[in-house]
């Protein structure tokens, strides 16, 4: 894996040649270090690729160092797109081509007259967390226990799979502001600043639970996740589940109880820090009208 960064302009295009399907292949385990068992199969690339699964990828030169894959779903007898999967090789990291290749796949979208992209992530996972909340504008009302089952070979999916499912509603007047990078942080970080986290990082990076009958009287609940559970699982594999066990029990009781994710904030008290995911109560559908009229 090369640790430098771009080495020339890069370039999001449609993946089309069997070769380029097979560097995929190789970009999969690179950054999921996952199983044969557990890589797209070649067989399926193609048949997705063929029957219309939009298959982007982020080129350095001729080098593939980042791709995303959505294939066709249906949601509520609409047609939408889920994405499988996003990924950017370690070192292009951080510089936007993540939401680039979003980016790229929302046009794409559109232009078949689909209004909205669903996929899921780890709510463990901080860094996703601000991408898809803060730099995208998704919401989520679903919250799914060990997704892909209990653990998988990829070194991404030991603790477990709890993914949470998000939706991207495409043009939406949230995702446009998002999209022309609008402030929207300012009423988020005011919500926070006289709220009692449901589950709150405790002084030496512990998850401590609070009072659930008292949170779920509130308009708002906070949610809040250590900045990198990568390193808590490589330290500590016992902290990281409780991390895992404190925020499913949060994220479960809450949706079920009439809330849904609205915003994700990062570094709310200091760089080193929890990230925090704010609750409102109430609909997606009330909260972004848009995605009412998709299904009308
Ligand atoms: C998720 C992934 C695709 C993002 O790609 P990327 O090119 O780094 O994404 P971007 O640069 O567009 O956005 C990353 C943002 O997260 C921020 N970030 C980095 N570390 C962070 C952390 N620990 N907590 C919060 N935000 C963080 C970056 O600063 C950047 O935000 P900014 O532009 O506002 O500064 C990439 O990290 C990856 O391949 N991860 C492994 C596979 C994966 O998780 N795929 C997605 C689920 S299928």
């Amino acid at each position: 894996m090369p640790e430098t960064g771009p080495k020339s302009a890069i370039t999001i295009r449609d993946l089309k040649a069997f070769s380029e399907l097979k560097m995929v292949e190789a970009l999969e385990k690179e950054v999921w270090g996952v199983s044969d068992l557990d890589v797209i199969p070649m067989t399926l690339a193609v048949a997705t690729r063929e029957a219309g699964s939009i298959w982007l990828g982020a080129f350095d030169g001729r080098e593939l160092v980042g791709f995303a894959f959505a294939f066709l779903g249906l949601e509520s007898n609409s047609l939408m797109l889920h994405s499988h999967m996003l990924a950017v090789r370690q070192a292009y990291r951080d510089s936007d081509l993540g939401y680039k290749l979003k980016l790229a796949q929302r046009e794409r979208a559109l232009a078949l007259r689909i209004r909205e992209i669903t996929w899921t992530f780890d709510p463990l996972q901080s860094k996703n967390a601000h991408l898809n909340f803060d730099k995208l504008g998704v919401v989520s009302s679903s919250y799914k226990v060990d997704f892909y089952g209990p653990e998988t070979s990829s070194v991404l999916h030991r603790n477990s799979t709890d993914r949470l499912w998000v939706r991207w509603p495409l043009a939406s007047r949230r995702v446009q502001d998002r999209l022309q990078r609008k402030e929207h942080r300012t009423h988020a970080l005011e919500a926070l600043a006289t709220l009692v986290p449901l589950v709150r990082f405790h002084a030496g990076g512990t998850p401590e639970r609070t009072d659930l009958s008292a949170a779920l009287k509130r308009q708002r609940i906070a949610i809040e996740i250590p900045s990198d559970i990568g390193d808590v699982e490589q330290r500590d594999p016992a902290l990281a589940r409780e991390w895992r066990l404190a925020t499913r029990w949060a994220f479960t009781e809450a949706l079920a109880a009439g809330f849904f994710v609205a915003e994700f904030c990062r570094t709310v008290r200091g760089k080193q820090g929890p990230g925090v995911y704010i609750l409102e109560k109430g609909t997606i559908e009330e909260y972004v009208p848009e995605l009412q009229r998709a299904w009308a």
